[in-house]
């Protein structure tokens, strides 16, 4: 979707911008995706697991900027991206289509300055506005920096799924489960 850009002041006095993401960012995206999945094992994808084309990545974030019920929202300082963040819906089917997913991550030099708090708060009022009921996500039951995250904006553990991730290494973690209801 299309939403207006805002401006937040971060906790080390430099400006961010949070604006929609679209086909003009595919390049940063790429790289963005390699390297925040070799910053931090608690993402989904593993580094070699980014697997995109510039075109194919134009086309996903110009099909998210034009659906009116999906948001991918970039974190920009010093005009470089900082960080993605973004909500879509977890399925087409009646008795689930009132639910969205969200997830974010940022590079890990902008970690601790506000932007994750700015960002979640700001997708969970576009997408009470778009009329999700509530907002889901999965957490890595290790990854206390994220929780802290949620909590502080809201969010709710539900439930833990066991095993949930293999890692490279041999070993598996549990997923937390959480959510914000926004009815
Ligand atoms: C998780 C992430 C998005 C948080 O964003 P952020 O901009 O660093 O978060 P904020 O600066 O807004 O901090 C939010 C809260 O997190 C907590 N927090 C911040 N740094 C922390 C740390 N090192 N350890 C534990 N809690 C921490 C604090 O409670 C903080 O609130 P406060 O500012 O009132 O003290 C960011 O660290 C990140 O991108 N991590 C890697 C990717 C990832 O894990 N994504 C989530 C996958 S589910």
């Amino acid at each position: 979707m299309h939403f207006p850009e805002r401006k937040i002041l971060l906790k080390d006095g430099r400006t961010c911008i949070l604006r929609p993401n679209g086909p003009d960012l595919a390049k940063e995206m790429i790289t963005y995706l390699e390297k925040t999945s070799a910053e931090t094992p608690f993402l989904l994808r593993n580094p070699d697991e980014v697997n995109f084309t510039l075109e194919s990545e134009k086309e996903i974030l110009g099909r998210l900027q034009e659906d009116p019920y999906a948001i991918m929202m970039a974190a920009t300082v010093d005009g470089k991206v900082a960080g993605n963040g973004s909500i879509t819906g977890i399925g087409d089917k009646r008795k689930i289509r009132h639910r969205c997913s969200l997830a974010i991550a940022l590079y890990e030099e902008y970690w601790g300055l506000g932007i994750g708090t700015a960002m979640i708060n700001y997708m969970t009022e576009l997408a009470k506005e778009i009329g999700w009921h509530q907002v889901d996500l999965e957490v890595v039951a290790e990854n206390e920096q994220a929780q802290a995250l949620y909590k502080k904006c809201g969010f709710i553990e539900s439930g833990r799924r066991h095993n949930a991730l293999l890692f490279d290494d041999g070993t598996y973690h549990d997923e937390i489960l959480m959510y914000k209801s926004l009815i």
